[in-house]
C-alpha cells in the first residue's frame, strides 16, 4: 500500500444477514456477501469513477468508507482514520452525497440546513460565509435558499445537497449517483462544478454513477465492481481494450457496391445502399483503414464512431459471443483473493 494513499481498502468484506419469512413461524436465514474481498487505493486529488451493475456493492462500499456501515472483514482507512471507529472525527474531513436520499432537513428552507451544518461541523464563521457564497454562486442556489427542501425539484435539491456536502471543506467527496434523474442541462452543470472542485481545491472524488457520460467526462480512472469484487481498475480507455471494443467506420461510396473487402483490418457489419459500416478494433488506426479503402473504392464521405462504453462494460461483465471476457492474462498475479482477478492494464503506471 502506497504512503500517499488517501483511501485504503484492503481485502474488505461486508456480509449482510438477511432473514426472510417463508411461511407461518418459518424463517429463512441467508447471507448476502455484498462486498467480497475488495482492495484498492485512491491517492489524494484523484477523481475516480466507481461503476457496476445494480447490487454490485457500490453503495455498501461508500457506506463503509463513511463509517455508516462496519466491514465484516478487512481493513479500511480514509485519511488514516478507521471510518467505523472514528466516524465523527472522519465526518469533518469527508463529504457525501447520496443521490437517492437527501441529507437536508425536509421541512426547513435550504439556508437553515446550511446554518445547522455550520454549527454541527463547527465551521469558523469566515470560512462558512466564504464557502457558502462560493457554492451558492457556482451551483446557482441564490433563488432557492429560502425555499423548503420538500418544494425543490430533484435537480435543485441535488445541487443543494452537493453544497451541503462541501460547506466544511472536506478533503474527499463521495458521490453516490449525483446525477440520477437530472436533465441534460443540470447534469452538465453538476459535472462542470465537480471538475472545477477537483482542479481548484484538489478534492479527492469517488463517483458512483450509472451514467457513463459522468465517468467519461470526469474520471481518468475507473473501477468496475461486480458481485462485490473489483473486476477492473484502470484508465477508461483501457476498458475498451479489455472489452475488446470496436470502433465503426461509416463510409459513403459513389454507388451501391458489394461489401468492402478490408481483409483482417475490418469487417462490414451493415450495408445500406451506397453506405457501409465497418467494425474495426478500437485500438487500431482509422487512418490506415481509410487509406486502404480509398485506394480501392470510390469513397465520397466517411465518419468514425467511437465504441459505446456501456456495451464495452456489458461485454466485460457478462461476455458476449465469447472473446470479451476478463482474462487477466499471464500478469504476475498479485495477492488477489478469489478466482477472479482484477484487471489492471499496464499495472504500475501512474
Ligand atoms: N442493509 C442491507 N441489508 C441486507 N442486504 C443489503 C443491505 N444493503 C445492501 N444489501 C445487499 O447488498 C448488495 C449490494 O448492495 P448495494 O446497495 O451496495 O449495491 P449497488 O452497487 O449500490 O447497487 P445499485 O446500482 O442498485 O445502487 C445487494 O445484494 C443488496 O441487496
Ligand atoms: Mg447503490
Amino acid at each position: 500500500m502506497t504512503e500517499d494513499a488517501f483511501i485504503e481498502v484492503d481485502r474488505v468484506e461486508k456480509v449482510f444477514d438477511v432473514r426472510r419469512r417463508t411461511g407461518f413461524l418459518r424463517r429463512e436465514r441467508r447471507q448476502v456477501r455484498a462486498v467480497d474481498g475488495l482492495s484498492f487505493t485512491v491517492a489524494r486529488g484523484e477523481m475516480v469513477g466507481y461503476i457496476g451493475p445494480n447490487g454490485a456493492g457500490k453503495s455498501t462500499t461508500i457506506k463503509m468508507l463513511t463509517g455508516i456501515l462496519t466491514p465484516s472483514g478487512g481493513r479500511l482507512r480514509v485519511a488514516g482514520i478507521d471510518p467505523s471507529r472514528e466516524r465523527t472525527r472522519l465526518a469533518h474531513r469527508i463529504g457525501v452525497v447520496f443521490g437517492q436520499r437527501t441529507t437536508l432537513w425536509w421541512d426547513l428552507p435550504l439556508i437553515d440546513s446550511y446554518r445547522l451544518m455550520h454549527r454541527m461541523y463547527r465551521i469558523p464563521d469566515g470560512r462558512y460565509r466564504e464557502n457558502l457564497d462560493r457554492l451558492v454562486e457556482l451551483l446557482d442556489l441564490s433563488a432557492l435558499l429560502e425555499v423548503p427542501v420538500r418544494q425543490l425539484s430533484l435537480g435543485q435539491r441535488m445541487r443543494g445537497d452537493i453544497a451541503a456536502a462541501l460547506l466544511h471543506d472536506p478533503e474527499v467527496l463521495y458521490l453516490d449517483e449525483p446525477t440520477i434523474g437530472l436533465d441534460v442541462v443540470s447534469k452538465a452543470r453538476v459535472r462542470e462544478f465537480l471538475r472545477e472542485l477537483n482542479v481548484e481545491r484538489g478534492t479527492t472524488v469517488l463517483l458512483t454513477t450509472h451514467d457513463l457520460q459522468d465517468i467519461e467526462q470526469l474520471c481518468s480512472r475507473v473501477m468496475v465492481i461486480d458481485h462485490g469484487r473489483l473486476v477492473y481498475d484502470g484508465a477508461l480507455a483501457g476498458l475498451h481494450e479489455v472489452g475488446e471494443s470496436e470502433r465503426t467506420l461509416v463510409v459513403d461510396l459513389e454507388r451501391e457496391s458489394p461489401p468492402i473487402d478490408a481483409g483482417d483490418a475490418a469487417r462490414v457489419v451493415r450495408v445500406e445502399g451506397p453506405r457501409q459500416w465497418l467494425a474495426f478494433p478500437a485500438s487500431g488506426s482509422a487512418a490506415a483503414l481509410v487509406a486502404r479503402i480509398a485506394a480501392e473504392y470510390p469513397l465520397v464521405d466517411l465518419s468514425v464512431r467511437e465504441p459505446d462504453i456501456e456495451a464495452v462494460i456489458a461485454r466485460m461483465l457478462y461476455g458476449a459471443g465469447d472473446g470479451g471476457g476478463v482474462d487477466a492474462g499471464d500478469g504476475g498475479g498479485g495477492g488477489a483473493s478469489g478466482e477472479r482477478e482484477t484487471v489492471v492494464p499496464g499495472a504500475g503506471n501512474s
